[in-house]
Order: structure tokens, then C-alpha cells, then sequence
């Protein structure tokens, strides 16, 4: 299948796009470079030996993305994951957070429309879900989307709504994948997440603690109703969530709009993160306990029953695997 990938060259984008060729897809990448860089692209090819077929172009400009779909006929299906996902950046600049996540979409599905394609896997998440109870974990696609906490998730969910209601009125199939916690990297250690700046998210937080970029770690709140007083999160390899799209470009739903949760089943806590993170590196960290983060969820986790069953997806590394190979790409990047 040709497919067209927006984001080509981010985090997930980037291993989407390796996965995609390895199971023998004709992949065109589109980005803007605004969070990755173009060296990404002589990475993927390193991997999968062949040359990644990419355009620089801005989802925010039809005219960018028309030409696209001119110069590359025959496109059958596009992954779209370009978009702004830093949940407190979002807070500060909230409609620079609408007009690309949701303005971005709604151009590219209006593209998508004059060029009679008509499959699209959305990258969403499980913000959409906000904090949920104990007694509702796992969590499963039919749990309540709730009230956004941040412009950030509320994008999430304005775009679930909007491709709903697309798939109702045209003959557009679309499947979202609502990711939990991606972490990890390629094997190889040639790709991986390149976060701009201090990164707010823990693993790589983590990695670039124990590589010396910063001096200690917070773990924000140890006060929580949990097992460890830590948050409880689904850290999910980068690696099967990108395997999780090869198989989500070829489901058809019978009514044109499918939602999947994209995570292992699993819990950890921030302790058992940082733990595990120690065993598999023989890097002790050093972390202090701080006040609690405004906007953090106190535990959730997967349901992937739908996926394994119906996409025939099921998360196979574990999470010394994904923590081992995030530290190898960190050590790759300070090389
Ligand atoms: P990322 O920032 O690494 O990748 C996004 C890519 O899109 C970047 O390369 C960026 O340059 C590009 N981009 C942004 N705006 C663009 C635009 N207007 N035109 C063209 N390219 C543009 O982020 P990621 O972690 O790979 O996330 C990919 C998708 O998955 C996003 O939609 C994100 O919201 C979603 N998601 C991510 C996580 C996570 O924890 N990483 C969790 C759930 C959902
Ligand atoms: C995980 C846990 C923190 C850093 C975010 C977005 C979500 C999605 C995935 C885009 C929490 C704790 C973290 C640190 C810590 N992104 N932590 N010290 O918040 O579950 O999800 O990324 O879609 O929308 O909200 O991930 O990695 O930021 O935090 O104690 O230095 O680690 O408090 O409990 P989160 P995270």
C-alpha cells in the first residue's frame, strides 16, 4: 500500500515509517521540521536500507499539502501525527495548539477529500480518558471521554469528534489510536525521541539524568492513592506502537470509524520506572520527592482487548526492554 505519513519524521512518525517499510509499504513523509530534524531521514534509511521518500511541508498550508498529493499519486492511506503535544506548552498558547492540531487535521482531510482517499489513521490519546477510577482500570474504548484538562487533549478530542462526524457523511474509513506512554527507541539507537529542550516527560527525563544532563530527578508526589504513593502510567515501546499502525491502515470498520487503545495492559509506577530504569542501566539515579504535578492523572491503563482481537495487535517488549533501549539512544545522542 502507498502511504502517506504526516510527522514522518517525529518520534513516532519516524518508527511508523521504518515499520511501514519493513513490512513492505511505499512510504511519502511529510514534516516542518518544527520538532525533529532532517537527519532523521538518513537514520531510516540506515535502517531499513532503503531511501525515505519525504517532502517538507506544513499541514497548516493547503497549497503545501495539494502539491503533495499531486507529485505522489496513488497514495491509498494516510497516518497523520503531525501535531503540537506538549500538555503545558498547550496551556500557554492555546491556539497555536487548534490551529495546528485541529486546523492541521481539518486541511488534511479536505486534501484527502479532493484526492478521493479515503483511509486515515489519527494519532490520539489517552488523555481523552482525563483521571479515571480505580474500579474502571483497565480502561477500555467505551470508557467516557471526558473534559479536557488541557487545550492540548482537548485537540485530542475535537478531533475524534470531527473525524466521526466525517466518517458519517463521507466514505472515509478511520481508525484513532489512542496511544498511552510511548517511551523506548530503535534498536539500532538511530532513531528515538528527540525532545526540544527539558523534557517534561519522565523517561527521557530519566536517561538524560542518568547520561549527567541534569542533577537530580523529582518525582512529583509520592502521596498518591497507589500501591508506591507514585502515579501509575502504560509505558508502551515506541517500536510495537508503531507496529500498532501497519496493522491499523489495513482495518475496515463497518460503520467507516474505529477507536483502538494502543498500550500494554500493564501498570508502573514512577518508582517502578525509575527502578527498573536503574536495574537494566546499572545507572543509579538520583531523585527527590517534589510536590505533585497540576493536571497529572493518578493511574491509568490499557484495556488492549479490542486491539489484540479485532486489529490482531498485542504489545510484545517489555518495559526493561523499552527503558534498555531508551538508554542506548541516549548514550547514542551524547556520543
Ligand atoms: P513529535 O513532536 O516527535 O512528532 C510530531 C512531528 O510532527 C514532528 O516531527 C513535527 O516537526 C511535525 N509537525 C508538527 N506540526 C507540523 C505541521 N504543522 N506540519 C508538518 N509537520 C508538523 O511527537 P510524537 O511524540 O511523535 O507524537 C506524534 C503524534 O502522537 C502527535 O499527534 C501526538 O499528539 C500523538 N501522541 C503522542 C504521545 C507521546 O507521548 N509522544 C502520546 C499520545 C499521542
Ligand atoms: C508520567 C508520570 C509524572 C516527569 C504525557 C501527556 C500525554 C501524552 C504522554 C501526548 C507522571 C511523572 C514525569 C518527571 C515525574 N502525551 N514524572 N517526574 O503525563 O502520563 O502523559 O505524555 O499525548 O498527553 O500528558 O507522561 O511522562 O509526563 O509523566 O515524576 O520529571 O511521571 O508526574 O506521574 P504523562 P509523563
Amino acid at each position: 500500500m502507498k502511504v502517506l505519513v504526516t510527522g514522518g519524521t517525529g518520534f513516532i512518525g519516524s518508527h511508523t515509517v521504518v515499520e511501514l517499510q519493513l513490512a513492505g509499504h511505499d512510504v511519502v513523509a511529510i514534516d516542518n521540521f518544527e520538532n525533529s530534524s532532517r537527519s532523521v531521514l538518513d537514520n531510516i534509511a540506515k535502517i531499513t536500507g532503503k531511501p525515505v521518500v519525504f517532502e517538507q511541508a506544513d499541514i497548516r498550508n493547503k497549497e503545501e499539502l495539494k502539491a503533495v498529493f499531486t507529485k505522489h499519486s496513488g497514495i491509498e492511506a494516510v497516518i497523520h501525527f503531525a501535531a503540537y503535544k506538549a500538555v503545558g506548552e498547550s496551556v500557554l498558547k492555546p491556539l497555536a495548539y487548534y490551529e495546528n492540531n485541529v486546523g492541521g487535521t481539518v486541511n488534511l482531510l479536505q486534501t484527502m477529500a479532493e484526492f478521493n482517499i479515503h483511509n486515515l489513521v489519527f494519532s490520539s490519546s489517552c488523555t481523552v480518558y482525563g483521571n479515571v477510577e480505580a474500579n474502571a482500570l483497565p480502561i477500555t474504548e467505551n470508557s467516557p471521554v471526558v473534559k479536557a484538562n488541557s487545550p492540548y487533549g482537548n485537540t485530542k478530542k475535537i478531533c475524534e469528534e470531527l473525524l466521526q462526524d466525517c466518517a458519517k457523511a463521507s466514505p472515509i474509513n478511520i481508525v484513532s489510536l489512542r496511544y498511552f506512554n510511548p517511551i523506548g527507541a530503535h534498536d539500532s539507537a538511530l532513531i528515538g525521541e528527540l525532545p526540544m529542550g527539558v523534557p517534561n516527560n519522565l523517561v527521557p527525563f530519566i536517561t538524560q539524568a542518568a547520561i549527567g544532563k541534569h542533577q537530580s530527578l523529582t518525582v512529583h508526589g509520592n502521596d498518591y492513592p497507589t500501591p508506591d504513593g507514585t502515579c501509575i502510567r502504560d509505558y508502551i515501546h515506541v517500536v510495537d506502537l508503531a507496529k500498532a499502525h501497519v496493522k491499523a491502515i489495513a482495518f475496515r470498520s463497518s460503520n467507516n470509524y474505529a477507536v483502538f487503545n494502543i498500550g500494554t495492559g500493564n501498570g508502573n509506577s514512577v518508582l517502578e520506572v525509575i527502578q527498573t530504569f536503574e536495574k537494566v542501566s546499572n545507572q543509579p539515579l538520583t531523585y527527590t520527592i517534589g510536590p505533585r504535578r497540576q493536571g497529572d492523572v493518578v493511574q491509568i491503563f490499557a484495556s488492549c482487548e479490542k486491539a489484540i482481537n479485532e486489529l490482531g495487535w498485542k504489545a510484545e517488549r517489555s518495559l526493561e526492554n523499552a527503558l534498555e533501549t531508551a538508554w542506548k539512544w541516549e548514550q547514542h545522542l551524547s556520543q
